[in-house]
């Protein structure tokens, strides 16, 4: 499948503007968050996800250079090893994304139910290709790696949710039904995960991923 040379993943490691200046965001809440988590773990490299799940909220949905850096100072980690993790699991952002990241599984089992059928469908009503995100910022189209959901072929992860048995007839209603939710960002994504990571949280919510299916077609087909 030559297309998967075109993969980009959530994580979509690409060469990044180099920020002239070490800015830290951690806010005290995100540091004293950080710190509980942290003190589960026999050391602190070891709350690395949880850490980079924080930074991602505080830096406003993506990980900067500098977000690797803040991490890597405050875990006692070198650099390039918190870099390698972040860059390692898609679902870290490495440049921004837009409020709703579609990640359309193109492994075998989905693509053999036509993945790329939805791909192209997206990409049509959408006007940008794979690894490219709206000019209005609402959608990023990525392809993935298997998500784990075969049975469910074809599957699209977007967020905390993923959508199953997805036709490219019911690309129009899945898109005009993300655009009207007003309750998704990268960074309100990021922060639920967060509180995933706190034993006792108020905030809890565990299990808060969600497996849907498109509501019946109430549009016409795509061409
Ligand atoms: S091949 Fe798509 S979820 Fe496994």
């Amino acid at each position: 499948m030559s297309a998967n040379n075109n993969r980009l993943g959530g994580g979509g490691y690409a060469p990044r503007e180099e920020e002239p200046v070490f800015e830290k965001r951690f806010s005290p809440e995100a540091l004293a968050e950080l710190e509980e988590i942290a003190s589960h773990y026999p050391e602190r490299k070891a709350a690395c996800l949880p850490a980079l799940w924080i930074a991602q909220r505080e830096y406003g949905g993506h990980l900067t250079p500098s977000a690797i850096k803040e991490v890597a100072e405050l875990l006692d980690m070198p650099c390039v090893e918190v870099e390698g993790v972040a860059s390692f699991y898609t679902m870290y952002n490495l440049r921004p994304r837009g409020r709703h990241h579609i990640e359309v599984c193109t492994c075998l089992t989905c693509a053999v139910c036509g993945a790329y059928d939805v791909v192209h469908a997206l990409e049509h009503e959408l006007g940008i290709r794979v690894g490219e995100t709206t000019e209005d910022g609402e959608f990023t189209l990525s392809e993935v790696e298997c998500l784990n959901y075969c049975a469910g072929a074809v599957v699209a992860q977007i967020g905390d949710r993923y959508f199953t048995h997805l036709t490219p007839k019911q690309v129009p209603d899945l898109l005009a039904m993300l655009r009207d939710t007003s309750n998704y960002t990268p960074e309100k994504l990021a922060d639920s995960i967060v509180k995933l990571h706190i034993p006792g949280s108020s905030q809890k919510r565990g299990g808060s991923w969600r497996v849907e299916e498109v509501p019946p077609s109430q549009t016409s087909e795509v061409e």
